[in-house]
């Protein structure tokens, strides 16, 4: 097969990190007989610096036009006191808005050469297969009004939940769609003791629920959920949820991987190509250093392979590969174990080339 892919590495260790997906990439077209043609284009601080908006109007125009789109990360200190339009971050919720990709995949699976990396016991881990499935185009990240205020020297600021029926059915539907072709379980995280959006949000996943008789919903709170991850995390396997507590729960659940290094994520529309961006950011605290684990790019880069292309026995290949170097004891930093081989992200990246070729 041939196809386009753009590739917005973004800052930080963005750039580190892509390097690693494409050359992974690489080995896969040798291999299978596929062309990948890539595109790359601005996007977060990086185009800020180039062109004095995170968001270039050619970067959405060669996404728009690609099968598919990767990203790196986006942000960092020197950016952070900017204006609100002028952030990094502008550009990549702008680019999700974009494309239209309202559903942001997370999934979550302990590898078992890695559990003993997680800060949590062994046996609490050992089982986990979830997926997090958040809603990523609405809530509180884009309703209005939103803004600072100062009215008579009284100043204030506002966020707004908010969300249609139609916006939470798809994410829901999206949810128990996955859930079908796994452990038929979906759990539905809201704050449905205060929010009003939570209130339908219920409704809507009650509704949904009934063209999915083989689908066992239950609803969660959010805080709860969030006790439930780490106290007993086998016990999930479908979580579906809005924008921000999605945010902040993939983040929590990242570390039943043992790294935040290490967890991927899918972002689909209805139709137009699919973003593929690993879940944490870009790291300025290792930027520069060669040190970042490029495994969440690459395994962002076999869900690619896998949700866009199709191409599942390719993406299996890629996942399998990062198993046997996971197993092989070779380790970034962030996951590093007594008797591992500490190894640079390029050293990583090669290892995981060289799997892929045996
Ligand atoms: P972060 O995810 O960048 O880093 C959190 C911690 O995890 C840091 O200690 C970092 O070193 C570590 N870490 C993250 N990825 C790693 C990797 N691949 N290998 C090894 N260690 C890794 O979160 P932060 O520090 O809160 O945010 C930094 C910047 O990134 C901010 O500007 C934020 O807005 C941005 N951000 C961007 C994205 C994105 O582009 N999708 C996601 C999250 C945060
Ligand atoms: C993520 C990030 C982004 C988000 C930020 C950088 C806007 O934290 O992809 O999880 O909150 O969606
Ligand atoms: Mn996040």
């Amino acid at each position: 097969m041939h196809k386009k892919i753009a590739v917005l590495p973004g800052d930080g260790i963005g750039r580190e990190i892509m390097d690693g997906a494409i050359k992974v990439l690489d080995v896969v077209a040798r291999h299978f007989g596929h062309q990948f043609d890539y595109e790359f284009a601005l996007i977060g601080g990086d185009a800020i610096d180039q062109e004095g908006t995170p968001l270039p109007e050619n970067t959405i125009k060669v996404c728009k036009t690609s099968d598919a789109v990767l990203l790196g990360a986006v942000g960092g200190p020197k950016w952070d006191q900017n204006p609100s339009h002028l952030r990094p971050e502008k550009g990549l919720l702008g680019l999700r808005k974009e494309l239209g990709v309202f559903a942001n995949l997370r999934p979550v699976t302990c590898f078992p050469d890695l559990a003993e990396a997680s800060t949590l016991k062994m046996e609490i881990i050992k089982e986990v297969d979830l997926m997090i499935v958040r809603e990523l185009t609405g809530g509180l990240y884009f309703g209005e009004p939103k803004g600072r205020q100062n009215e008579n020297g009284e100043e204030s600021a506002v966020d707004t939940l908010f969300y249609t029926r139609r916006e939470m059915e798809r994410i829901i539907r999206k949810a128990f769609e996955l859930a079908e072709v796994r452990r038929k379980k979906v759990t539905s995280v809201d704050k449905a003791n205060v929010l009003e959006t939570s209130k339908l949000w219920r409704e809507v996943a009650e509704e949904v629920s009934k063209d999915f008789p083989e689908v066992k919903l239950e609803h969660m709170l959010v805080d709860n959920a969030a006790m439930q991850l780490i106290r007993n995390p086998a016990q999930f396997d479908v979580i579906v949820t809005e924008n921000m507590f999605g945010d902040i729960l993939s983040d929590e659940a990242s570390m039943l991987t043992g790294s935040l290094g290490m967890l991927a994520s899918a972002s689909l529309s209805d139709d137009g190509p699919g973003l593929y961006e690993p879940v944490h950011g870009s790291a300025p605290d290792i930027a520069g250093q060669n040190k970042a684990n490029p495994l969440a790019m690459i395994l962002s880069a076999a869900l690619m392979l896998k949700y866009s292309f199709s191409m599942n026995q390719e993406a299996c290949a890629v996942e399998e590969a990062v198993q046997q170097v996971l197993k092989g004891g070779y380790r970034t930093g962030d996951i590093a174990q007594e008797g591992t081989t500490i190894l640079s992200t390029d050293e990583m990246t090669q290892k995981v080339v060289e799997y892929l070729e045996t």
